[in-house]
């Protein structure tokens, strides 16, 4: 296929940056929280614009707030001062319209993280990829529609790298999004994620919802999901070489051939992104979010079994995907419009990583 340079939507081009008059807010009394509108250009760097959201006193619904990302979002939005409504399916079936309502109903939000996601590794993409493309649209589509009706003020949506085109050129551009489609293991998943950054671009247009969307890269760190039928790369791998460790087990075997490269962000750093954009980004311009570093798999094979104590042989199960051959983000206009660049090393990270699973293995 033919490389594409710059594919825009159309409604992104079109689209306006400012305060969304689309009903009558929840909050009644307390008032919606300040709002002003930014350039979509404007670049923050570390000297941050006028906040177009002032966390401090806002009510914010995290959907997924139960998650992993999530939990780290909650937190971080309570540390700036917000209060915060962090959302599973035990408070709320998000993939019904009636249950969106009935939760915006109570919680009468100022802003909606929407991060309530079927998500999984290759295994679980591929075992599911119905239900990876159904309940992803449909709880973000049904979300979306509520925050419109109601009449949010701000909605900051996670989209995921895995919508990027299968043969992105690296690193990958915002621009690019467009451009090809994305890897087939994750293209149910990727392509469900990426119609709501085309539902924003309409809403914005049409309806004036101020949503913001999210790229993240890869996400690893404390409280993520170490189930080995539905992990990601990096709790499988420490959870196998931790018991591969303690078993005094003398191989590992491993998917793929370790080839593929990827790019990982500690999830306390994609938290912090979240409330940036939250507070400083108003743009219809979708923004990745990384560390803008890349590792391949092998290599960061023998960094965690360096982390995890591991000294045994690691091998490759060639006849299993690598999934898409290489991952890193150009991570420019994160820190241009929101300030944001991530701090943690990816070896500090796998030690926490490491350290906090080891603590709840040894607590469950
Ligand atoms: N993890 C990554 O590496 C990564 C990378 C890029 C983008 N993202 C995006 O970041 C977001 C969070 O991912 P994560 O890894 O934190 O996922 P996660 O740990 O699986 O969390 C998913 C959250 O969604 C909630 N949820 C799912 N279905 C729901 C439903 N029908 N009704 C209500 N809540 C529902 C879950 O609630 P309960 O479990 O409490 O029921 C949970 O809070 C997702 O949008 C994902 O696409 C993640």
């Amino acid at each position: 296929m033919a490389r594409v340079d710059s594919i825009e939507c159309p409604l992104v081009r079109a689209a306006t940056v400012g305060i969304p008059a689309t009903g009558e807010h929840l909050l009644g009394d307390a008032g919606p929280v300040g709002v002003e509108s930014i350039d979509v250009g404007t670049p923050v760097g570390d000297d941050y614009a006028p906040l177009p959201l002032r966390l401090d006193g806002a009510t914010v619904v995290v959907a997924g707030g139960t998650g992993f990302l999530g939990a780290h979002v909650v937190a971080e939005l309570e540390h700036a001062g917000a209060t915060v409504a962090g959302i599973g399916r035990a408070h709320y079936d998000l993939r019904r319209r009636d249950e969106i309502r009935r939760m915006l109903d109570d919680t009468r939000p100022d802003a909606v993280v929407h991060l309530a996601a079927t998500v999984g590794g290759i295994g679980a993409n591929q075992a599911e990829p119905g239900r990876f493309f159904y309940e992803n649209a449909t709880i973000g589509i049904e979300l979306l529609e509520a925050c419109r009706v109601v009449g949010i003020e701000k909605v900051c949506v996670a989209g995921t790298v895995c919508s990027y085109p299968r043969d992105t050129p690296v690193p990958f551009r915002e621009a690019d999004l467009w451009a090809g489609y994305p890897e087939e293991t994750n293209a149910p998943y990727g392509l469900a994620k990426k119609m709501l950054l085309v539902q924003a671009h309409a809403y914005r247009e049409q309806f004036g919802l101020n949503t913001v969307y999210l790229l993240p890269v890869n996400l690893y760190g404390p409280g993520d999901n170490f189930d080995l039928e539905t992990s990601h790369v990096i709790p499988a791998m420490i959870r196998r070489f931790v018991q591969a460790r303690d078993e005094g087990l003398g191989k590992v075997e491993l998917w793929g051939d370790g080839s593929a490269t990827r790019e990982f962000l500690y999830v306390d750093d994609a938290a912090r992104a979240f409330r940036l954009a939250l507070e400083h980004y108003d743009g219809a311009e979708p923004v990745n979010v990384g560390s803008g570093s890349e590792i391949s798999i092998r290599d960061l094979a023998h960094t965690v079994a360096d982390v995890t104590g591991y000294g045994g042989e690691i091998t490759w199960d060639v006849s299993r995907p690598n999934g898409q051959p290489r991952r890193r983000l150009d991570t420019t206009r994160a820190h241009e419009l929101f300030g944001f660049a991530a701090t943690t090393t990816l070896e500090s990270g796998l030690r926490r990583t490491c350290d906090w699973y080891q603590q709840e293995r040894a607590t469950a």
